[in-house]
């Protein structure tokens, strides 16, 4: 199964440095159990970054990748093919949506949603009406107009000129999107829980605030549900949870529980402004993707499983919090669902891939939000069992470093 000749080490000497991957390679996944090359096994309360939704090597997704492996396998956008259709009219079913646009990633999806913001703009209301207002904190992708749009500059940095007429606001702070908000503003795009930002929710008033300034504006509600999409907050959606409907959402990560896959999700009217020619992707909308995706949206949609969500919800934060409480070491646990956060207290500031790397000594994958959170973005369907043995391990990796 493992290519002994690979090592961590080559990493640094063939691969372009953006990425500081941990000192093991994961070779080998089963549910919510993941192996490393030398056999050690860890749980996985990762889910690579709040991908894999229904854990590794799943059966159905096993199953609906190799019969449509089988079939084709790619198409370009030249030809439509079935499972694209088929995906997209479950997503319509399920959503606000009537249109759907795919693409490969959660960055080419929002590269997407703001393009169509502005151009819907331009069509109806002129050129002056472009300014896109976003959140302090927020984060869209690696694409130039996503780091723009995104409100954390270090990703912009050394990447300018950026896109213009890009504003940032409060997160949670409705008083400073109506300082920013006019007549040329296209777009409010904001992620109903802020995830790389530290898995901040939207407060409720704040969402709906949101709908209302951009009802007040004519400008495009865009949620970017790249990360609490699909399951996550035990919602199909977060949006269905706050219901607050947005204009354009975009997800990704959950959505191919794996295999990469990205999608926009609009209405009729404002899907016009995408017309031909005006946008589009050699991959988007790929048969394997797309048939991937059928089986996750099929299963993570069944109700069970979405309450199955809130009842590993509760058991993961109960068992954080009481770490939090016996080592000092979160000052809350916050979040929906199974995208959770431990939030470090004053002392522990700074310091969460410490508590990441002790993690993974001890045999359980977590993750960060920032310096100062814990994240938490297991599978959906991860067994009570595992959730159990993960706090086990996760209290001695805390006990190892506050203990
Ligand atoms: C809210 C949000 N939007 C967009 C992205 C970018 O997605 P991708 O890395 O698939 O381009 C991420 C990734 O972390 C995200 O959390």
């Amino acid at each position: 199964m493992t290519t002994p000749s690979i090592t961590r080490e080559m990493f640094d000497d063939v691969m372009v440095p953006n990425y500081a991957p941990g000192k093991i390679i994961p070779v080998r996944g089963e549910g919510s159990r993941v192996w490393d090359q030398e056999g050690k096994e860890y749980v996985d309360l990762a889910g690579g970054i709040a991908v894999t939704s229904l854990g590794h090597a799943h059966p159905g997704l096993l199953g609906a990748l190799t019969s449509q492996a089988e079939k084709i396998w790619h198409l370009s956008n030249v030809m439509t093919n079935e499972p694209a259709i088929h995906l997209a009219k479950t997503l319509c079913d399920l959503t606000f949506a009537e249109r759907v646009f795919f693409a490969n990633s959660g960055g080419e999806a929002n590269e997407a949603a703001f393009k169509l913001a502005r151009r819907y703009a331009w069509q109806h209301f002129g050129g002056e009406k472009n300014e896109i207002i976003s959140f302090k904190n927020s984060f869209h992708g690696r694409t130039l107009f996503t780091v723009s749009v995104g409100g954390q500059p270090k990703y912009l940095e050394g990447f300018e000129p950026a896109p213009k007429g890009i504003h940032h606001a409060d997160f949670n702070d409705l008083a400073s999107v109506e300082k920013l908000i006019s007549d040329k503003t296209c777009a409010i795009v904001v992620e109903p829980i802020q995830g790389e930002g530290g898995i901040l929710p939207g407060e409720q008033s704040f969402l709906e605030g949101l709908r209302e300034l951009c009802d007040k504006h004519n400008a495009l509600l865009v949620f970017d549900e790249v990360q609490t999409g699909v399951g996550r907050t035990g919602h199909l959606y977060a949006y269905q949870m706050y219901g607050v409907t947005p204009d354009i959402l975009s997800t990704a990560k959950s959505l191919g529980g794996g295999f990469p896959i990205g999608a926009m999700l609009t209405t009729a009217k404002i899907a016009e402004s995408l017309g031909v020619g005006t946008h589009g992707s050699t991959y988007g909308g790929n048969p394997l993707a797309c048939a991937v995706a059928q089986r996750v949206i099929d299963i993570v949609s069944q109700p069970d499983v979405l309450k199955g969500v809130e009842a590993r919800s509760k058991r993961l934060r109960e068992g954080m919090e009481k770490i939090g409480q016996q080592y000092g070491v979160f000052e809350q646990v916050r979040g929906a669902g199974l995208l959770l956060g431990g939030v470090l207290t004053e002392e522990w500031k700074g310091k969460a891939k410490e508590f990441l790397n002790a993690g993974l000594d001890e045999g359980v994958m977590v993750l960060v939000a920032g310096a100062n959170v814990v994240r938490l973005a297991p599978s959906l369907i991860i067994p009570e069992s595992d959730i159990d043995e993960a706090l086990v391990r996760f209290e001695r990796a805390v006990a190892k470093i506050a203990g």
